[in-house]
C-alpha cells in the first residue's frame, strides 16, 4: 500500500481510537507530528493540557524548551518527528498506567516503522520504561547509546523535568551534543525502497 495511505490510516486510527480508557477524557488525540522521513525521533510520555486542547505534541512549556534544545543542535522542529507513548492525555497529567501504555504502543511501533529514524531519543522515565528497558532508571541510563534493530536509542531527561530542576540542564545538554555528533557520524539514511520506485513524484 502507498506510504501516505499507511500514514493516513494510522493517524485516523489514533484520532478515533477507543482502545483504552483515556479516550473517555481526551479532547483530542495527539498522534504525533514532524518530518515523516526524519533521521531523529523524540518520544515523550503523553499529551498534557495544551496538547490535549490543540491535538499537537509538545506545544506547552515543556515543548517550547524542547524546541530550543532542538535548535541548539542546529535542527528545526520540522526536521524531526515527535511522538508520545500514549496519544491521549492522562487526566491531571498523571503517568499513563501500564495497561494504557500497552494499549497504545502499537501506534508508536508503527510510527517508528514508517519514519525509520536513525536515532530515537526517549524523553524521561516513561519513554525509557516502554522503549528501552522496563527496569532502567533515567538517571542511570541517560546519555548511553544502545543499538537495537538498526536503531540507535538514547535517553535524556524530559524537558518538564528540566523545568522543575534546571540543574539537570547541564547533563541534558551533554546528551544533546552526543545526539548531534551521532547524527553527523551516521549521516542521512538511504531513501525508502518505495520512494525509489515512485515515478510520478506524487508526494
Ligand atoms: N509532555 C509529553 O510527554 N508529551 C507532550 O506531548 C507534552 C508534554
Ligand atoms: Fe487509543 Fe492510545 Fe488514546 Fe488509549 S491513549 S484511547 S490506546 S490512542
Amino acid at each position: 500500500m502507498d506510504y501516505n495511505k499507511l500514514w493516513d490510516n494510522l493517524i485516523r486510527a489514533v484520532m478515533t481510537c477507543t482502545n483504552c480508557q483515556l479516550c473517555k477524557t481526551r479532547t483530542n488525540s495527539v498522534p504525533g507530528e514532524g518530518n515523516r522521513d526524519a533521521d531523529l525521533m523524540f518520544i515523550g510520555e503523553g499529551p498534557g493540557r495544551d496538547e490535549d486542547l490543540s491535538g499537537r505534541p509538545f506545544v506547552g512549556k515543556a515543548g517550547q524548551l524542547l524546541d530550543k534544545m532542538i535548535e541548539a543542535i542546529d535542527l528545526k522542529r520540522e526536521d524531526v518527528y515527535i511522538a508520545n507513548i500514549v496519544k491521549c492525555r492522562p487526566p491531571g497529567n498523571r503517568e499513563p498506567n501500564e495497561g494504557e501504555a500497552r494499549a497504545c504502543l502499537p501506534y508508536l511501533r508503527r510510527q517508528v516503522y514508517l519514519v525509520r529514524p536513525r536515532i530515537i531519543v526517549c524523553l524521561g522515565a516513561t519513554a525509557v520504561r516502554y522503549v528501552i528497558d522496563k527496569k532502567a532508571g533515567i538517571t542511570r541510563i541517560r546519555g548511553q547509546w544502545i543499538e537495537r534493530k538498526g536503531y540507535w536509542l538514547i535517553a535524556t531527561y524530559h524537558p518538564a523535568a528540566l523545568l522543575r530542576d534546571p540543574a539537570k540542564k547541564y547533563d541534558a545538554w551533554e546528551d544533546f551534543k552526543k545526539i548531534r555528533a551521532k547524527l553527523d557520524e551516521l549521516g542521512s539514511k538511504p531513501p525508502r525502497q518505495d520512494a525509489l520506485m515512485e515515478t510520478d513524484g506524487d508526494e
